[in-house]
C-alpha cells in the first residue's frame, strides 16, 4: 500500500523540480534574450541612427576645444550614469566643428585636452594628438575618431547612435562630418 504513495511523492517532487528549474531558466533567459535582441531594438527605435544635441552653439566658443556629454541613445534608462558619453568638441570657426570620440584610437583610454600645449594626450601609453585630432606621436596608428555632426538652428547635433570607428565608417559608407 505504500508504493502508490511513494510513487506519487516522487512524481510530485519531480514536477516541483521541473517547475523550479523552468522558473530559473526563464529568469536567466530574460537578460540573454534582451541582449541578443538589442541590435534589433536599437535599429527599430530611436537609438542606432539617432542624432543627439550637444547643446547650443554658444556653449562652444570659436577656436576652443570643450568637453561635452550626451546621453547614449542606444541604452536603456536603467543604465544610469554609464549612458552619459563624453566627447571633445572643437569649434574651428563659425559653423565648422570637429567632434572627437573621447577614446584613444590605440586601445580606447579616454584622452584629455591640454589647451596650453594644444594637444590631446592619452594617459595609458603616451599617445598624443594635435588639436585637429590627427596623430602626433605614440602608439595610435591614426587620429581620433570623429562623430558626424550638423548644425540644427542654434544646436550642435551629432550622429550618436554608434561609436565612431573604422567599422562604423565602412558600414555607413561613411557619413562625413558635415555642417547642415
Ligand atoms: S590607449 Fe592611448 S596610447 Fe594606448
Amino acid at each position: 500500500m505504500s508504493e502508490p504513495s511513494g510513487l506519487s511523492r516522487r512524481s510530485a517532487l519531480m514536477k516541483l523540480g521541473i517547475l523550479i528549474n523552468g522558473g530559473i531558466a526563464a529568469i536567466l533567459a530574460v537578460p540573454i534574450v534582451g541582449y541578443l535582441l538589442s541590435p534589433l531594438r536599437g535599429k527599430a527605435g530611436q537609438g542606432f541612427d539617432a542624432w543627439v544635441s550637444l547643446g547650443p552653439l554658444a556653449q562652444f566658443p570659436e577656436g576652443q576645444t570643450r568637453l561635452s556629454k550626451f546621453q547614449n541613445p542606444s541604452v536603456s534608462p536603467s543604465d544610469g550614469q554609464t549612458a552619459e558619453i563624453p566627447c571633445w568638441v572643437r569649434r574651428v570657426t563659425g559653423q565648422t566643428f570637429q567632434v572627437f570620440a573621447i577614446n584613444c584610437a590605440h586601445l580606447g583610454c579616454p584622452v584629455r585636452w591640454f589647451a596650453q600645449s594644444g594637444l590631446f594626450m592619452c594617459p595609458c601609453h603616451g599617445g598624443v594628438y594635435y588639436a585637429d585630432g590627427s596623430r602626433a606621436s605614440g602608439p595610435p596608428e591614426r587620429g581620433l575618431f570623429q562623430y558626424p555632426y550638423r548644425v540644427d538652428g542654434d544646436q550642435l547635433v551629432i550622429h550618436a547612435g554608434e561609436l565612431p570607428t573604422l567599422a562604423a565608417d565602412a558600414a555607413a559608407g561613411r557619413r562625413k562630418p558635415c555642417v547642415g
